[in-house]
């Protein structure tokens, strides 16, 4: 990300996964697999969000080893950490204060239209605390300190993304042009990857574990799991997500995983059974993860080399955040020394 007289900078892409268990093959669809697509066009950041997780109460040392394994595996899916900047959330103090600043220009009946904040708090009715209410704030703060253009994301964050911009423009529209106006990059075909168990819901890494298939299932567990997806009592292959929703989930998994559309995936697939369907999706999903995994088991053991990629990225994305902080500070008055 640095520029010199001779480069012409390229515009910024944003994104971040919560260090909060399992990565799931829906993560992975949603938004990892998109960010190696997108990534040679892009200067790009890639943030392991573990003040987000705070949302929901972490062990401390399982949201310590989520964090070095987040990292191994971005890393893994093909992500370059010394091009790219792939570092944690909470090394970055300027995303706190942005936080505040950005919270002075939100409205609390914004905040409480967003759908993650009502599903969030039916499912923790003991934990309804101020920070899962003020997420998306600290999530506008993470893409607007780094004047970000694109934010590749699943289908779930659209709202968030949408807040991000009323913010920035609110904000601008007072002080000028102190940040940039993302876009959300969502494609349509990989949006929301659902839960094997019950294909009406979205994967989710809190799901029990046969609903989800975690990027680091072994063969076997991805064969079982595929296996035992819920269909339907009909036997037709049809990409029909209201009406088919477990097979046409079999049929995005799959078309994202080879590469192609659910709509081809269904015309090669007619006159033949789900069990073939199933069978094919198992195969490639495990052929898509399985390098990943191997490489994946070489970094997160060299404990040294996470912690040196975090330290040094905490460093590149402090700079970059704090000129946008600063700018932010200026422009609404904070006595400057
Ligand atoms: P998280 O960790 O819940 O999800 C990480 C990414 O995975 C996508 N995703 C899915 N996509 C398709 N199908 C699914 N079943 C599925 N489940 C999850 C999510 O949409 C997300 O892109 N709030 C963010 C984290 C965040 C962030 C940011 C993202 C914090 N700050 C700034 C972008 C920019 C989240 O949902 O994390």
């Amino acid at each position: 990300m640095t520029e010199t007289a001779t480069t012409v900078r390229k515009p910024i892409l944003y994104s971040g996964i919560q260090p909060s268990g399992n990565i799931t093959l829906g993560n992975y669809i949603g938004a990892i697999r998109n960010f190696t697509l997108l990534e040679k066009d892009y200067d790009c950041l890639f943030a392991i969000v573990d003040l987000h997780a705070l949302t929901v109460r972490q062990d401390p040392a399982a949201l310590r080893r989520n964090t070095a394994e987040l990292t191994a595996l971005y890393i893994a899916s093909g992500l370059d950490p010394v091009k790219n900047i792939v570092y944690c959330q909470s090394h970055v103090p300027q995303h706190a204060e942005l936080t505040w600043i950005l919270s002075c220009f939100t409205y609390m009946g914004e905040l409480n239209r967003m759908t993650q904040y009502k599903e969030k708090s039916a499912q923790h009715t003991d934990n309804i605390n101020a920070g899962l209410f003020t997420y998306p704030v600290l999530m506008a703060a993470d893409i607007l300190l780094y004047q970000t253009n694109v934010v590749p994301v699943g289908g779930d964050q659209k709202q968030h993304l949408e807040i991000t911009r009323d913010i920035a423009q609110r904000f601008n529209g007072v002080y000028g042009n102190v940040f940039v106006v993302p876009e959300a990059y969502i494609p349509k075909e990989t949006a929301r990857i659902m839960s094997l168990s019950d294909p009406t819901r979205k994967m989710s890494k809190s799901d029990p574990e046969d609903s989800l298939i975690s990027l680091l299932d072994d063969a076997a567990a991805v064969r079982r799991k595929i296996r035992r997806a819920v269909t339907d009592s009909e036997a037709e292959i049809l990409f029909d997500p209201e009406k088919k929703p477990g097979v046409s989930n079999l049929l995005s998994i799959c078309a994202a995983m080879t590469g192609t559309t659910p709509e081809t995936v269904t015309a090669s697939f007619q006159g033949m059974g789900y069990g073939e369907l199933k069978e094919a999706t198992a195969e490639a999903v495990i052929a898509g993860i399985t390098p990943i995994q191997e490489r994946y088991k070489e970094l997160v053991s060299d404990k040294t080399y996470i912690s040196g990629i975090l330290k040094s990225n905490a460093e590149r994305a402090r700079a970059l955040a704090q000129r946008t902080l600063g700018k932010a500070q200026k422009k609404l008055g904070l006595y400057q020394i």
